[in-house]
């Protein structure tokens, strides 16, 4: 009997430390140790022995089965430390291999001559004013002393919105004077107002049946031509150097009186004429003018107490001559390899 015990802790160690898995280990355990295992067989017919040799054997048998016990627990946690370390290899992130690089954009030309435009008017006291692109014919033309039979509001012009031509895709944002004088009221009044308007224009390089524009009023007492001339000389050289040439030209506006127009000496030919200014040596960049005293009386303000001066720049324009470039299809088209210049 003591040969039999000692064939089973042979040979329960050996398995045990063979097993692979823990289902294996638990057949090996019901295989040495169940009620009909190997050992239990063994102690079954100890009935047979002597009561000398029964406590002996006895003895004998229990530290077997203390000792495939042991192995076992030993077999168990070598599994389960071993399970634990494959699956940690199989989950280890590599932290050195590079990441996925993240494309960081940039802000559009478009964005980029607006911001400089609109951090210099905050700085010279203006508020940055925002309005409806859809808008009333009332405020679009009728009450910036556009008459009603003025060539811009026909229908060959204007888009409008309702077949009795009272609301329309404004085509300018001069109708943000008035919103401006309607809602601040009474003067001192330095506004800016960016934004979208609308011409039934075709598509060329310079062009576009959307396209942008910035608007600025100011009115107080006292505000003369002198006022809008400093005005608009610096907002000209931060925008094209200090050494830009600016001239102010008469014109005509409904809207001012006087009206001027404003051009920069040629960035190319210094004024020579070269295709760029079409042979003129001086580009065009914005009309101007002082309120005219109709709009005031039209908003409620006295024109004998206060007077202002407005403005309009084209935004394409002043984005095309400050990064120089020379098509304005290029700035609505998105093609990264043009934007990405800038
Ligand atoms: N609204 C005019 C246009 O679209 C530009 C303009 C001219 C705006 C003179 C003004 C101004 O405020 O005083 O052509």
């Amino acid at each position: 009997m003591k040969e039999q015990l000692e064939k089973i802790r042979q040979e329960a160690l050996d398995a045990l430390s063979k097993a692979s898995d823990t289902n294996e280990l638990d057949a090996l355990r019901v295989r040495f140790l169940g009620k009909k295992g190997e050992l239990t067989g063994v102690l079954k017919s100890m009935g047979k022995l002597s009561a000398e040799e029964r406590p002996v054997m006895g003895q004998a048998a229990n530290n077997v089965r203390a000792a495939i016990e042991e192995k076992l627990e030993e077999a168990k946690t070598a599994l389960k430390a071993k399970a634990l370390e494959a699956k940690l290899e199989a989950e280890a992130i590599d932290v050195t291999i590079p990441g996925d690089p993240v494309q960081l954009g940039h802000r559009h030309p478009m964005n980029k001559a607006l911001d400089e435009a609109k951090d210099l008017f905050i700085s010279m006291g203006f508020r940055v004013l925002d309005g409806p692109e859809v808008e009333l014919a009332d405020y679009n033309f009728t009450r910036l002393n556009i008459a009603e039979n003025h060539p811009s509001r026909d229908r060959s012009d204007t888009f409008y919105i309702t077949d009795d031509e009272k609301v329309l895709l404004r085509t300018q944002t001069s109708p943000m004077q008035i919103r401006a004088m309607d809602e601040i009221k009474k003067p001192p009044i330095r506004i800016l107002a960016p934004g979208r308007v609308y011409r039934k224009d075709e598509v060329d390089a310079t062009h576009s049946p959307m396209f942008h524009q910035i608007e600025g009023l100011v009115i107080d007492k006292g505000v003369t031509m002198a006022d809008l001339k400093g005005t608009l000389e610096t907002l000209i050289k931060a925008m094209y150097g200090e050494d830009s040439v600016i001239r102010f030209r008469p014109h005509h506006f409904p809207f001012t009186e006087p009206s001027c127009e404003v051009d920069v000496q040629c960035f190319k030919c210094r004024g020579a004429g070269c295709p760029t200014c079409k042979g003129e040596g001086w580009i065009e960049l914005l009309g101007a003018g002082m309120v005219h005293p109709k709009v005031l009386e039209n908003c409620d303000i006295d024109p004998e107490i206060y007077s202002g001066f407005a403005f309009g720049i084209g935004l394409e324009r002043m984005a095309m001559r400050r990064f120089k470039i020379s098509d304005m299809r290029m700035i609505f088209e998105n093609d990264i390899r043009f934007l990405s210049q800038f």
